[in-house]
C-alpha cells in the first residue's frame, strides 16, 4: 500500500499558526501563543496563537454575521454551496503530501497512514457532502382543510464544533462537511496537541472561495477556548468529539441556551469471537480492530471475549502478532507505529498498564515505553483479564490489547453490554444466523461482523449510551444541521 504513497516533505515548514477569522489570519487578543510539540521527539515544533474568551466572541460575531439572512452565503444558490465545497476537497487533494506530511508530524501517525487513511477519507467526505448540498428538502404534507402545507430543511445556524487530535483533519472534515452542506457556519476549536492540518485547510477554504465568516477556526484550550465556544449564546448548535468527561459538560453548558447537540465520546468496544470463526482471520481482525492508529481510536476493540476451546490459540496468535509490530519515526516507510501523541496520553497508559500487571492480568508482551525519546509504548496484550480489572473498565486509548475467555454466550453478551460506554462491537463467526442474534443483543451504535474499523462516509456512526448523543457521517449527520420548519399556507 505504501510504495503508491509520495515521500513526505522533509523538514515541512509550519505556515500557518494564527487564528482564523473572517477569513483572516489574526493573533489572538492577548497575545499569547503555546507550544506544540513533536510527539516522535518531545521537542517544540512551534507556538501558535492561544485563543481565549475574547477571541471566541470575535470569531462567533464573524459567524452570527455570515449567518445574516441577507449575506452572500445566505443567498447563494444551494448548487454552488455544493461547488465550494468540491473545490475545497480538490484543493486538499492537491496539497494531500503536505497536509498528510503536518499530520504526521503533529499527531505522530505514520505519514503513509495520514496520506492514505486520513486525507483519502477527508477528500472523500468532503465531496460526499458537496453533492448532498443541492438535496436538503423539505416535503409537502397534505392536510385537514384548504392549505398548502409545507416542510423545509433549514439551516440549523451557527454551529460550535469541538475537535479532537486522534484524527485532526478527518474529524474537523466530518463536521465541516454536513455544516457547509446544509448552510450553517462554523466556529471551530482545534484540539491543542494538533492544529497544523486544519489550520492549513482554512487557508484552502478562503482559496475555494467561502465568504468570509463562513469558517472561523481557533486554537486554544478546552477550559480557555473550548469552554466560552460551547457555552456561547450566539450560538445555535454545538458538535464535539472527544472524552466522555468533556462531553457531559458540553451538554452542561448548551443547556443554557438549548443548543443543538451532537457528542462523539469514549468507548469500550467488545469483541465476541466464538469458536466456529475463522480464527486467523479474527486474530488479524481484532489486531488491526485495536491498535491502529496506536490505539488511539472511539472504537478500538478493547475487550476481546474469546471463546474457551480456542482461547489459548487465539492468545498466542494476537501476541505474536503484536510482536510483528514495527514502532519507529512515523516519517518514516514501513513503520506501523509511532509515538502516542502527548506526555498525558503516555502516563496515563502505563499507568493503566501497570493496574493491569498488579490486578493479575498476564502480560504476554509490552508493557513498558518504547526507546527513550518520545511517546512511544510498546504494543501491549494482556490475557486472563477479568471484568472489573481497571483495563477492562476504562477506556485506554492506547496500544493495550485485553483478551477475556468464555464459556456461555449468552452470558458474554451481558458481560459485552455490562459498561457505560456503547459506540461499537464486533462479531467474529461464521454462523450469520447466530451473528445477526448477537449484534441485535449488542447495545452499540456500530456493530461489525467478521469485519473492524470499516467506516464508510454512507453509514452513521455514533453512540448509544455515554458514548454519545446523535450520529455523524450519511445522511442521518444532515438532520443534525438542519432546523424543520412547517409553513401552513391558507388557500
Ligand atoms: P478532551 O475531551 O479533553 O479533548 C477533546 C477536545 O475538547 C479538545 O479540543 C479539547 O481542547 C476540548 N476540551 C477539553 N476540555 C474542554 C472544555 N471544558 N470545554 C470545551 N472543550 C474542551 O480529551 P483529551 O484530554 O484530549 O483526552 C482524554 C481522553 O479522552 C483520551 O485518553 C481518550 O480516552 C478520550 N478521547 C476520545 C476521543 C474520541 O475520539 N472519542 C478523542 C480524544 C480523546
Ligand atoms: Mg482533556
Amino acid at each position: 500500500m505504501s510504495d503508491k504513497v509520495p515521500p513526505p516533505i522533509k523538514n515541512i515548514q509550519v505556515k500557518f499558526k494564527q487564528l482564523f477569522i473572517n477569513n483572516e489570519f489574526v493573533d489572538a487578543q492577548s497575545g499569547k501563543k503555546f507550544e506544540v510539540i513533536n510527539p516522535a521527539n518531545g521537542e517544540v515544533v512551534c507556538q501558535v496563537a492561544e485563543g481565549e474568551e475574547a477571541d471566541v466572541n470575535i470569531a462567533v460575531n464573524a459567524a452570527v454575521a455570515a449567518f445574516d439572512r441577507k449575506s452572500p452565503w445566505r443567498k447563494m444558490d444551494a448548487s454552488d454551496r455544493g461547488q465550494l465545497l468540491y473545490k475545497l476537497a480538490d484543493l486538499i487533494e492537491k496539497h494531500r503530501v503536505e497536509l498528510a506530511t503536518l499530520e504526521s508530524l503533529d499527531n505522530g501517525k505514520p505519514y503513509h497512514i495520514a496520506y492514505m487513511a486520513d486525507l483519502h477519507l477527508c477528500i472523500k467526505c468532503l465531496r460526499y457532502y458537496a453533492g448532498w448540498a443541492d438535496k436538503i428538502q423539505g416535503k409537502v404534507v397534505p392536510v385537514d382543510g384548504n392549505f398548502l402545507t409545507y416542510v423545509r430543511h433549514e439551516p440549523v445556524g451557527v454551529c460550535a464544533q469541538i475537535i479532537p487530535w486522534n484524527f485532526p483533519l478527518l474529524m474537523a472534515c466530518w463536521k465541516l462537511g454536513p455544516a457547509l452542506a446544509t448552510g450553517c457556519t462554523v466556529v471551530m476549536k482545534l484540539a491543542e496537541q494538533t492544529p497544523f492540518t486544519a489550520l492549513f485547510v482554512a487557508n484552502l477554504i478562503k482559496e475555494a472561495g467561502f465568504p468570509k465568516g463562513v469558517v472561523n477556526m481557533l486554537t486554544g484550550f478546552g477550559p480557555e477556548c473550548g469552554a466560552p465556544l460551547a457555552k456561547h449564546p450566539k450560538c445555535d448548535k454545538v458538535a464535539f468529539t472527544g472524552s466522555t468527561e468533556v462531553g457531559k459538560l458540553i451538554q452542561g453548558y448548551a443547556a443554557e441556551n438549548m443548543k443543538r447537540v451532537t457528542l462523539e465520546c469514549g468507548g469500550k468496544s467488545p469483541v465476541i469471537v466464538l469458536k466456529d470463526c475463522d480464527i486467523d482471520q479474527a486474530v488479524d481482525i481484532c489486531h488491526v480492530g485495536l491498535f491502529f492508529n496506536h490505539g488511539q481510536c472511539c472504537t478500538a476493540g478493547s475487550r476481546i471475549f474469546v471463546e474457551a476451546p480456542i482461547y489459548e490459540q487465539f492468545v498466542k496468535k494476537a501476541k505474536a502478532k503484536a510482536m510483528g509490530i514495527k514502532l519507529g519515526n512515523p516519517m518514516e516507510k514501513g513503520t506501523d507505529q509511532g509515538p502516542q501523541v502527548d506526555n498525558e496520553q503516555f502516563e496515563k497508559i502505563l499507568d493503566l498498564i501497570e493496574s493491569g500487571k498488579k490486578e493479575g492480568a498476564k502480560l504476554e508482551t509490552g508493557g513498558k515505553r518504547f526507546g527513550d525519546k518520545g511517546y512511544f509504548i510498546e504494543p501491549t496484550v494482556f490475557s486472563n483479564v477479568k471484568d472489573d480489572m481497571r483495563i477492562s473498565k476504562e477506556e485506554i486509548f492506547g496500544p493495550v490489547m485485553s483478551i477475556f475467555k468464555f464459556e456461555d454466550l449468552d452470558e458474554v453478551i451481558d458481560r459485552a453490554n455490562e459498561t457505560m460506554y456503547g459506540l461499537a462491537a464486533g462479531v467474529m463467526t461464521n454462523d450469520h444466523k447466530r451473528a445477526i442474534q448477537i449484534s441485535n443483543d449488542l447495545r452499540a451504535g456500530t456493530v461489525w461482523v467478521n469485519c473492524y474499523n470499516v467506516f464508510d462516509i454512507r453509514a452513521p456512526f455514533g453512540g448509544f449510551k455515554m458514548s454519545g448523543v446523535g450520529r455523524e457521517l450519511g445522511e442521518y449527520a444532515l438532520q443534525n444541521y438542519t432546523e424543520v420548519k412547517t409553513v401552513y399556507n391558507a388557500l
